[in-house]
C-alpha cells in the first residue's frame, strides 16, 4: 500500500513493518510472552457496542477539553513510548512538533533518544514528562529537576515495570539500542547505552538500572522532590485506584504498558470502569492500551475516561513519514471521534454518557433479569 492511500490508522503498522529493521519493529510491536493481552487490549474494544441516539442536532461537534487545568483540542494524547529515534531521524522532536501542532499533550518517555532540553527546544505545547525511577534517586531528583525546567507540566509515573516483561521477539533478536543512538537523557551520566547481552539488551538496562522497591510511599516521595502534578501511570484495580488517592495522585492512567509486562491482564477497557467507579471524580481517570479509533475512543469516554493516550500508532506513523505521518494518524482519530459523536448523537464530550455503550457486563447482567 501507498502512504497516499492510508485511510485508518491502524494501516500505519503495515507500512512501519516494510520499512523498519527487524529488531526495532519487533520491539515495538511485541506484547509480553504468549501476547493474549496484546490481543485482548483491541478485541474487548470490539466487544463494546453502541447505543446511538438520533435526531440530536450535531451540526456542531465539539472536543476541545481541559487537562490538570490545560486546554487541549481533543481528548486524544501520546502516550510515552521509548526510543522515538529508531523509528524516524528526528524521533520524539518531530512526536514533539506534530502533537502542539494537534493542539495536544505528548508525553516523553524517561527512555527517550531525544532530551528533556531538546523537546523543549521545539517550541511551545503542553507535554508531560514519563518517570521511571532510578535506583540512585540523585539521579531521578536531577530528571525531574531538569524536566521541571524544560516546561514539563506533570510527572507521569510508570508502575508497572520493577522488571521488563518478557517480550519474547526481543531476546530472540537480542534487542539493543542501536549503537548510533542514545538514551539522551542520560548522556552524560554514562547510561545511555545498552550492552549488547543474551537477553534484550533493555531487559538488561532495566534489570540494572530501575527501582524495583519502588511502593506507593515513592508516589509521596516524589511530591516531595516536586510541585508538578503526578499521574500514576499502570493501575488496573479499584484498590490500587484507592492507594493511588490516599498517595496524592493528580490522576490515574490505567494502562497495562501496551501489554508488554504482565500476560493474561484484562484489555485496559475491561477495567476502566471499575477504576472510574473506585474514583467517584476524586481524580481525573485516563487509558491506554488498543486505542485505534475514533469509536474507541467514544467507548472510553463514554466508560469514564478523561481522555485517552496514544501509543504504538505515534511510532508507526513517525516511523512511515515522520512529523507529518504523526499529524495525519493524529488528525484521523480526531476525525473519526467527530464523526462517531456525530452517528451517535453527541454534540460535545460532555453529551457522551454510560448509556451511550453496551458492554458484555451489560449483556451478562440484563441476560439474568
Ligand atoms: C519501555 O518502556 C518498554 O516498555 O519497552
Amino acid at each position: 500500500m501507498r502512504m497516499e492511500l492510508i485511510t485508518n490508522v491502524s494501516e500505519y503498522e503495515k507500512l512501519a513493518r516494510e520499512k523498519l529493521p527487524k529488531m526495532v519493529y519487533d520491539y515495538y510491536a511485541s506484547g509480553a510472552e504468549d501476547q493474549w493481552t496484546l490481543r485482548e487490549n483491541r478485541e474487548a474494544f470490539s466487544r463494546i457496542l453502541f447505543r446511538p441516539r438520533v435526531l440530536i442536532d450535531v451540526s456542531h461537534i465539539d472536543i476541545a477539553t481541559k487537562i490538570l487545568g490545560f486546554d487541549i483540542s481533543m481528548p486524544i494524547m501520546i502516550a510515552p513510548s521509548a526510543m522515538h529515534k529508531m523509528a524516524h531521524p528526528e524521533g520524539e522532536l518531530a512526536t514533539a512538533r506534530a502533537a502542539a501542532s494537534a493542539g495536544t499533550i505528548m508525553t516523553l518517555s524517561t527512555l527517550a533518544t531525544s532530551s528533556v532540553e531538546e523537546v523543549n527546544s521545539v517550541g511551545p505545547g503542553i507535554r508531560f514528562f514519563q518517570l521511571y525511577v532510578f535506583k540512585d534517586r540523585n539521579l531521578v531528583r536531577q530528571l525531574v529537576k531538569r524536566a521541571e525546567t524544560a516546561g514539563f507540566k506533570a510527572i507521569v509515573l510508570t508502575v508497572d515495570t520493577p522488571i521488563l516483561g518478557r517480550r519474547e521477539a526481543d531476546i530472540k533478536n537480542r534487542f539493543i539500542l542501536p549503537p548510533h543512538l542514545v538514551l539522551k537523557n542520560f548522556e552524560a551520566l554514562d547510561l545511555g547505552t545498552m550492552d549488547k547481552t543474551d537477553d534484550s539488551g533493555l531487559a538488561s538496562y532495566v534489570a540494572g538500572q530501575f527501582d524495583r522497591s519502588l511502593c506507593w510511599e515513592d508516589v509521596k516521595w516524589l511530591q516531595t522532590i516536586t510541585p508538578l502534578p503526578i499521574l500514576v501511570k499502570g493501575v488496573m484495580t479499584a484498590e490500587d485506584t484507592r492507594l493511588a488517592i490516599e498517595n496524592g495522585a493528580a490522576g490515574i492512567i490505567v494502562s497495562n504498558h501496551g501489554a508488554r509486562q504482565l500476560d493474561y491482564v484484562p484489555a485496559t477497557i475491561s477495567c476502566l470502569e471499575e477504576v472510574v467507579t473506585e474514583a467517584k471524580g476524586r481524580l481525573p481517570v485516563f487509558l491506554d492500551g488498543g486505542v485505534r479509533r475514533g469509536t474507541d475512543v467514544f467507548k472510553a469516554l463514554a466508560l469514564g475516561a478523561a481522555g485517552v493516550f496514544i501509543g504504538r500508532p505515534v511510532l508507526y506513523s513517525l516511523a512511515v513519514d515522520g512529523e507529518a505521518g504523526v499529524r495525519k494518524m493524529l488528525q484521523m482519530l480526531r476525525d473519526e471521534l467527530e464523526l462517531a459523536m456525530a452517528l451517535g448523537g453527541c454534540a460535545s464530550l460532555r453529551d457522551i454518557t454510560r448509556a451511550h455503550v453496551v458492554t458484555d457486563g451489560d449483556r451478562i447482567r440484563r441476560a439474568r433479569l
